[in-house]
């Protein structure tokens, strides 16, 4: 089978590998699509801590069950299914187990024409999506699923900023705010994204490389309850100053490091939080594909290609400027 595998100078390449046996409890894949998320790119980067070589990338994806381990006939066997990134998650809701890993390093992951994955990681694909828009899905969904209910208690009528809209955890997270009535606003530095969250239901939207937009932002909107970040970066003492009395700002990445500074005379005088939080429980997981399947939601895809052009794929979520889950089909 081909699957793009992490080679010894840590490139990435499209190579054959042996189609893996489901062992009792596991579930062989045939993958439909998959799509990208940042960590791969990081990963190729050599960003990531603990790469291993062989491994094969991707923490997104979909397909369908064809073969049970140690099972002739199973329920599973002929469904469509989403799988569940999380390995190893734990019983605690609050924070992932020491031994916590992302599907995709060091477990082989869904850039690949099969994939094994225990049976307890398979949800059904939701009925009112395609192959491509489910295998948008996972990881993405799960972050933004968490980083708006759970961190950020986001509700009807709450004034939410969420920055880079471009980003895929970013569009779901909106897509979920938007869902339950609150007040959505976006940052992007690209104007057709700005355009696309407000055809989705954004009230407005600003362009953040634009110097001194945040003070834009106050002049019209005031503040906002709860901000969606995951750039960091200089920016996130600007986010800070957007914040309500009393509010929130949850993070789930720093794509461009760390702020200088932190104004933290604002944060404790406005009764502040800082809120970091990273993927999402098993339960959460759930939650959020029921959610999906009873609002109906449609993540954004911005491009579906064949699983041979991964490695074009990954170049222009590294150029920047992408629009939208990237997902490869096979
Ligand atoms: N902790 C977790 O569980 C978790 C999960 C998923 C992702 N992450 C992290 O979160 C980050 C985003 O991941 P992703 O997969 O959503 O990435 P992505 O789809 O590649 O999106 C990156 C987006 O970041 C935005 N951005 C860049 N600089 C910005 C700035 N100064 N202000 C606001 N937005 C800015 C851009 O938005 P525009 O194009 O609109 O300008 C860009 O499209 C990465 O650092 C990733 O590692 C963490």
């Amino acid at each position: 089978m081909k699957a793009l595998v992490i080679q010894s100078d840590l490139s990435f390449k499209i190579q054959n590998k042996d189609k893996p046996t489901p062992k009792q409890g596991e579930a062989l894949i045939k993958v439909l699509a998959a799509s990208l998320n940042r960590r791969d790119q990081w990963i190729r980067e050599g960003k990531y801590p603990s790469i291993v070589p062989g491994v094969t990338i991707g923490s997104d994806g979909m397909g369908e069950v064809v073969e049970v381990g140690g099972q002739i006939e199973s329920s599973w066997i002929g469904k469509k299914v989403l799988i569940n990134p999380n390995i190893n998650w734990g019983d605690d809701e609050d924070t992932q187990q020491d031994n916590y890993q992302v599907l995709g390093l060091p477990t082989d992951g869904t850039l690949a024409e099969y994939i094994i994955t225990k049976l307890d990681r398979l949800v059904e694909k939701p009925t009112h999506l395609t192959d491509s828009e489910a295998a948008a899905i996972p990881l993405s969904a799960l972050t933004a699923y968490r980083a708006c209910f759970t961190k950020g208690g986001v509700q009807k009528g709450a004034k939410v900023l969420i920055s880079g809209f471009g980003g895929g955890v970013a569009q779901m997270a909106a897509l979920f705010s938007i869902t339950v009535g609150a007040e959505v606003y976006v940052t992007s530095s690209n104007v057709g994204n700005i355009k696309l969250a407000k055809e989705k239901g954004a009230r407005d939207g600003f362009n953040y490389t634009e110097k001194e937009w945040y003070k834009n932002v106050k002049r019209r909107h005031g503040g906002f309850d709860v901000i969606i970040d995951s750039a960091g970066g200089n920016q996130f003492g600007q986010l800070i100053k957007l914040l309500n009395p009393k509010g929130r700002l949850v993070f789930y990445g720093a794509t461009n490091g760390l702020p200088a500074t932190i104004d933290l005379y604002t944060m404790f005088w406005r009764q502040l939080s800082v809120i970091g939080t990273t993927m999402g429980s098993d339960k959460e997981f759930e939650r959020m594909v029921e959610f999906i399947k009873s609002f109906h939601i449609i993540p954004i895809v911005g491009s579906v290609r064949p699983f041979g052009q991964v490695l074009e794929a990954l170049d222009e979520m590294k150029q920047g400027g992408t629009m939208g889950k990237i997902v490869l089909t096979f």
